[in-house]
């Protein structure tokens, strides 16, 4: 058990830490200012009183990328970055993915306790009774091209629900929220496996309530002819673990974005869009298909070395490594790793992941890598396992997305009951111009470019530049 061991990590709540101070003493005109230092932190507003003069706005701080800003107080999940350490709502991660399941960690996030039966029982009920979308939701997704991106099309899905609920614009009804974040939950699984079923032009499949949320997610995936699906124990165990793994991963890129447009007040279905398209990016979520192509363009063990130059030269990412939060091992990646060889007893060995483990055994040993503290994060070795399970790359930041929203839900109920929040609204530090005088077009200078031809607007098409409709109608 990790808890002791992290009980002085900087970020933890201490009610200790609340009485103390920061002198600062302002060197342009020799004030000195006493800030209120609770809970490692100080408030970033206090700096405004720090002024040269009068009309002077008063100190901000400058924080490109969030590098060292709390942006809000959360009791959902806690992470000592140094020490490779995560806990949802006080239980580590480790005794989760070994004791619990999915949906049982999701109502954790959600309620803050871990449940009884009856409330488990109630729970499950709410989630698998909101599996089903509205059938106008299916036509709504055959609209999408063939070859259009999952992650796109769930984007896109997600957003269209809050056309399909109107009644989730009352954020502030308890009741409405409840009933927004079953149907959330339920949801996601359905619009996910419509999306797979969509790009190879199979029938969707509808849920199937006698299943467990994996299960249930395999049944819509993969279900052909059969008049029951029957999922494998092994696998069905093995993507639940993977989803509890995703449940929450407190401030990062997608929930930031989830938070930022839930300060405006939206309903829920946008905002966890938001999140969707934050994560998306192969920065983010989106690393786990990039890792796969990235093992796949290495092809070999051999070009392993090649690889690493390249990567230490600047010329590439070493996709599912590194962490802005984890400077140590990160501890989903330990649980995903460990879980691969249940997984390969039924689907057979991905060779992939022989490349994998190699590159990162070089890796851990390389300067570059160990100066850093670049480790693999959990991205690396999740897309390894879902090939396995015969999904395709484009897939796996879907799979992402569905646990994920467990989290984003906690993180948004938390943020619609904070009375400490307000719309989002950083500031800036202005560096362009000074005011000056509108100069008609007549006498401005600057050279004109021309516009595309049309073989350069084909080109920048099929590097995905611009939509294929427009393309079409360029090439007409
Ligand atoms: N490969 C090679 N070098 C790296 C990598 C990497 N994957 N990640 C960071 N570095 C280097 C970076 O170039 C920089 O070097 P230098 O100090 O010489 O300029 C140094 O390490 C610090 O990196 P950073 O970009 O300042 O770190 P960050 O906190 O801004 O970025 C990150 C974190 C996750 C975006 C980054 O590590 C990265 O791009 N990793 C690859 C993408 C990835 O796997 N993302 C999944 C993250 S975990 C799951 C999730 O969030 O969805």
């Amino acid at each position: 058990m990790t808890t002791n061991t992290t009980e002085k990590a900087p970020t933890r709540t201490t009610t200790a830490a609340s009485a103390e101070t920061l002198t600062i003493v302002d060197n342009r005109t020799g004030r000195e200012y006493q800030l209120k230092i609770a809970n490692g932190t100080i408030r970033a507003s206090d700096l405004r009183q720090i002024k040269v003069d009068p009309e002077d706005f008063g100190l901000m701080s400058y924080d490109p990328a969030f590098m060292n800003t709390a942006s809000c107080s959360s009791q959902i999940t806690f992470i000592d970055g140094d020490k490779g350490v995560l806990e949802y709502r006080g239980y580590a991660i480790e005794q989760l993915a070994e004791k619990s399941t999915f949906l049982e960690v999701a109502y954790l996030l959600i309620n803050g306790e871990l449940p009884s039966k009856e409330q488990f029982e109630t729970w499950r009920w709410h989630i698998t009774h909101h599996t089903m979308v509205h059938e106008n939701i299916k036509s709504f997704m055959s609209g999408y091209h063939h070859d259009a991106h999952p992650m796109g099309m769930l984007m896109g899905t997600v957003a269209a629900l809050s056309t399909f609920y109107p009644d989730a614009h009352n954020i502030f009804d308890p009741e409405s929220r409840m009933l927004q974040t079953y149907r959330l939950i339920g949801k996601m699984p359905t619009l996910g496996a419509y999306a797979y079923r969509h790009a190879l032009g199979l029938p969707f499949v509808y849920p199937d309530n006698d299943l467990s949320f994996a299960g249930n997610f395999l049944n819509m995936l993969f279900k052909m002819s059969e008049l029951k699906y029957k999922p494998d124990p092994i696998l069905e165990r093995a993507l639940d673990v993977l989803f509890i793994l995703h449940a929450d991963h407190e401030q990062n890129c997608s929930t930031n974005a989830v938070r930022a447009i839930g300060s405006s007040q939206p309903d829920p279905y946008s905002a966890i869009a938001g999140g969707i398209a934050a994560l998306y990016g192969p920065l983010h979520g989106g690393a786990n298909e990039a890792v796969l192509n990235m093992l796949r363009s290495i092809g070999s063990i051999r070009n392993i070395p090649d690889f690493i130059k390249r990567v230490k030269a600047g010329e590439n990412l070493m996709m599912g490594f590194g962490h802005r939060v984890y400077k140590n091992y990160d501890p989903r990646a330990r649980i995903v790793k460990a879980n691969a060889d249940a997984v390969f007893s039924v689907t057979g060995r991905n060779p992939l992941i022989d490349i994998a483990l190699e590159l990162e055994r070089i890796a851990l040993e390389d300067e570059y890598f160990i100066k850093r503290k670049l480790y693999p994060n959990v991205d690396f070795y999740s897309g390894i396992i879902y090939e396995a399970m015969k999904l395709p790359s484009e897939m796996f930041t879907v799979l992402f997305a569905i646990a994920r929203t467990v989290g984003w839900m906690a993180q948004w109920l938390e943020l619609v009951q904070d009375s400490e929040q307000k719309i989002a609204r950083p500031r800036q530090v202005y560096t362009g111009p000074e005011r000056r005088n509108y100069v008609p077009v007549s006498r401005r200078r600057g050279k004109a470019e021309p516009p595309p031809s049309v073989a350069g607007r084909r080109a920048l098409r099929r590097s995905g530049g611009i939509g294929a409709q427009e393309a079409a109608r360029v090439t007409q």
